[in-house]
């Protein structure tokens, strides 16, 4: 059996008396589109944060490629090869499309070719216009950041996420508060990632992830409720209560 890119072994983050992931043991499905997904407050991003580095882990350990990870700081992870996107959406709007991605993939390039600056400058600027291909964002690149449309804000992010040539991409919300049109452009692409990096997203939109992922691992209160195919998670009885009993859900029902 080939061995799992990341993997995680009772990892736990307590913030003081709140256990915001408890003792989670996630294997990812490699060469699967992996989503994420449970009611607010589940844990989800704080995995996230903690698999890349933001945060300490309270105890257990996060294994990627092989080698337990956690303890590094959060560039020293992304040198590894893992790049995440925020759910709140942070770029630099005071600067081109171009740019943002150009710091990014620099900071890797740099790491590389740590005395070669031609060969580090070419290979940064061909890795820019790559990864703005792959977003469908070429024609954006002279644009201010901070003028796209929402949409291509977040497009933007995994672009920036890409820049870095990771082995796995953590997407956290990439569709939240899109457009229909925007969602279904996002998700093409994000499908298409999946072929040659390894992705999991956490996702909210349960339309995108049945209609995208290839396997689902459903969190509550911390913990790994259960997980399957799209087809196993539609019909397992408790992922529908873990979501109707979600005091969160209620509030929005009557907002
Ligand atoms: N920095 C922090 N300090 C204290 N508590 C935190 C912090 N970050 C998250 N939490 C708490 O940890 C729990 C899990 O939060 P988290 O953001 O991981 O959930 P989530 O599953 O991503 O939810 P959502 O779907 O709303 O984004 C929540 O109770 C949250 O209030
Ligand atoms: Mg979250």
């Amino acid at each position: 059996m080939s061995e799992s890119i990341l993997r995680t072994e009772g990892l736990t983050k307590a913030f003081g008396g709140l256990i915001a992931v408890n003792n989670v043991n996630f294997t990812h499905a490699t060469g699967k589109l992996h989503a994420v997904i449970g009611p607010n407050g589940a844990g989800k991003t704080t995995f996230f944060n903690v698999v890349s580095g933001f945060f300490a882990a309270t105890s257990g350990r996060v294994i990627f490629q092989g080698r337990d990870i956690v303890g590094l700081k959060p560039h020293q992870i992304s040198q590894l090869g893992i790049a995440r996107t925020l759910q709140v959406k942070s770029v630099f709007g005071g600067l081109t499309v171009h740019d943002n991605v150009w710091i990014a993939a620099q900071s890797r390039t740099k790491f590389l070719h740590p005395f070669r600056p031609a060969t580090s400058y070419r290979e940064t600027a061909r890795r820019v216009d790559q990864v703005l291909d792959e977003v469908g964002m070429r024609d954006h690149a002279r644009e201010l950041a901070g003028n796209l449309s929402y949409g291509d804000v977040a497009l933007l992010e995994i672009a920036i996420a890409l820049a870095t040539d990771p082995k796995l991409v953590l997407l956290d919300e990439p569709v939240s508060g899109m457009s229909p049109t925007e969602t279904e452009r996002t998700v093409a692409i994000i499908k298409d990632l999946a072929r040659r990096v390894n992705v999991i997203l956490i996702e909210h939109d349960m339309e995108v992830v049945f209609g995208a992922a290839d396997v689902i691992t459903v969190m509550t209160q911390g913990m790994i409720l259960c997980e399957g195919s799209p087809a196993e998670i539609a019909k397992d009885p408790r992922v529908q209560e873990a979501y109707l009993g979600a005091p969160e859900d209620e509030d929005e029902a009557h907002a």
